[in-house]
């Protein structure tokens, strides 16, 4: 079974990138490890789960704000927030003949170890007690921390002075706006400021295709909420972020939640849940982090920057409110959305491979062809139908390449979930009821049914 799941992973990946979702980054150059690039099919369906994740969090709710934040932030953020110190760091280890560099956590996971919550002294012993080598069988170097920040530096200074890091969480941008949101939009509590954007971490080992990257974009809400309140607004956002994944079209039993233990917490948590995707080849694995952030993060803003952050109720004294992050990353999410649409099935005698996509999600709604290409009659209705539906949908494909089988097969395998053909029945060249009817051929059954043209639209909606 795991070598099933092994090789459907990489159908997948392979998939990806014949068929223009995602391609490996700077590849003329050999790559630049961690980093992909979204064809302009993963363009499409990224964009489509930014905007659904968009609608139900945001203009789906009256607590809700949105933002986008500068991605290159003042250096202070990071020192207030923790971010510069060991509790963003990972264990580094090297291999002392290559050179190389592994995540000693996950080498020791390799060879059994369960290392979370390990200090850098116990990777240590267990590495010396067990004799663990690198992966090529060299002895390892003891341990450091790795602090996981992509620094730079603005203007033409030179030394720390005008040191920035390139952002590892939309987080922060978020709470230092927290000032801004409270003084113009007057939110009442509990509310939420909500973010999508890029996110960079120096991964030591970054792996699993879009999984563990350098360079990623989060959806993030931050939720404010008075402390005693913490525990009861969580349970809400928790069913939130259920509903959210149904959305996805993620099945129940690919899902779970996974409490993560008091010494595995993030620096700045006092509770969290990661919600695990089952991964083809991989098995579960964090798909989305849920945190309870206390009020770590705007009191030590409010220390360090000299700006009170607080929120005044109608009745009672200005206090910190406390915070309830739900963390979503979208390659994590795109991964999950492409391995549960992964089927391969047979339709009459011929095998085929398909996205069951969600009708939202899929990057073409509906394809349109001619039956033939060398017909204008049938290219010139057509074209009247792509450009009506066009209108509608917006992400409305034409495609007139090859035999109509050959076009099913290809649209099947991108996930759009109709093909409309115009044939000579709509002409009314065959049978004159069919006249102005077209064929449209679903994606999951194969099946087939005429449709009148000015009904389409609503057939297809
Ligand atoms: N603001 C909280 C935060 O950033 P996190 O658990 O470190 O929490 C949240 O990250 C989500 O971002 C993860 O659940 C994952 O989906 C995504 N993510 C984090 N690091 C990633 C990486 N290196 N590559 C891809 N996605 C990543």
């Amino acid at each position: 079974m795991a070598s099933e799941n092994e090789n459907k992973m990489e159908k997948i990946v392979s998939l990806c990138k014949r068929r223009g979702f995602v391609f490996q980054g700077s590849e003329i150059y050999g790559g630049l490890r961690g980093t992909w690039d979204y064809g302009p099919l993963g363009v499409a369906l990224n964009n489509n789960i930014k905007r659904e994740w968009w609608k139900m969090f945001v203009d789906g709710r009256e607590d809700m704000y949105g933002l986008d934040a500068a991605i290159i932030m003042n250096a202070k953020v990071w020192e207030a927030s923790g971010h510069t110190g060991a509790g963003f760091c990972d264990p580094l280890v090297e291999d002392v003949e290559t050179g190389e560099r592994f995540r000693a956590d996950h080498l020791l996971k390799d060879n059994g170890i369960d290392a979370e919550g390990m200090t850098i002294q116990e990777i240590d012993t267990v590495i010396e007690e067990k004799g663990i080598l690198s992966p090529k069988g060299n002895k390892l170097s003891k341990a450091r921390e790795f602090n996981m920040m992509f620094e730079s530096r603005v203007g033409a200074t030179a030394g720390d002075e005008g040191k920035v890091y390139l952002r590892p969480e939309t987080a922060q941008g978020i709470f230092v706006n927290f000032k801004n949101v409270l003084d113009s939009m007057s939110p009442k509590m509990p509310f939420g400021i909500a973010q999508i954007g890029k996110a960079f971490r120096n991964e030591i080992a970054p792996r699993e295709f879009l999984f563990r990257v350098r360079e990623f974009e989060q959806m993030e809400i931050e939720y404010f909420v008075k402390e005693e309140d913490w525990e009861v607004e969580f349970e809400k956002l928790r069913k939130d972020i259920v509903q959210w994944h149904t959305h996805l079209g993620l099945s129940n039993e690919n899902i779970r939640e996974y409490e993560v233990p008091e010494n595995d917490l993030a620096h700045y948590s006092k509770r969290t849940i990661d919600f695990e995707y089952n991964y083809p080849g991989k098995g579960f694995d964090e798909l989305a982090g849920f945190a309870y952030r206390t009020d770590h993060d705007l009191k030590n803003h409010e220390e360090a920057s000299g700006v009170k952050m607080r929120y005044t109720p109608q009745e009672g004294e200005p206090f910190i409110p406390h915070v309830l992050e739900p963390s979503f990353g979208i390659g994590r999410a795109l991964t999950a959305v492409l391995c549960e649409a992964y089927t391969e099935d047979t339709i009459g005698d011929s095998q085929r491979v398909y996205l069951k996509l969600p009708k939202h999600l899929a990057p073409y709604r509906v394809a349109v062809s001619p039956l033939l290409k060398n017909k204008p009659q049938l290219v010139e209705k057509a074209r009247e139908v792509f450009t009506t539906l066009r209108a509608e949908f917006g992400n409305v494909a034409w495609d007139d390449n090859g035999n109509v089988g050959k076009r099913y097969r290809r649209q099947d395998e991108i996930g759009t979930p109709y093909c409309v053909v115009i044939d000579f029945d709509t002409l009314g060249e065959e049978a004159p009821e069919n006249t102005d009817t077209v064929t449209v051929r679903n994606r999951d059954t194969g099946e087939q049914e005429r449709v009148a043209i000015s009904k389409l639209t609503e057939y297809l909606k």
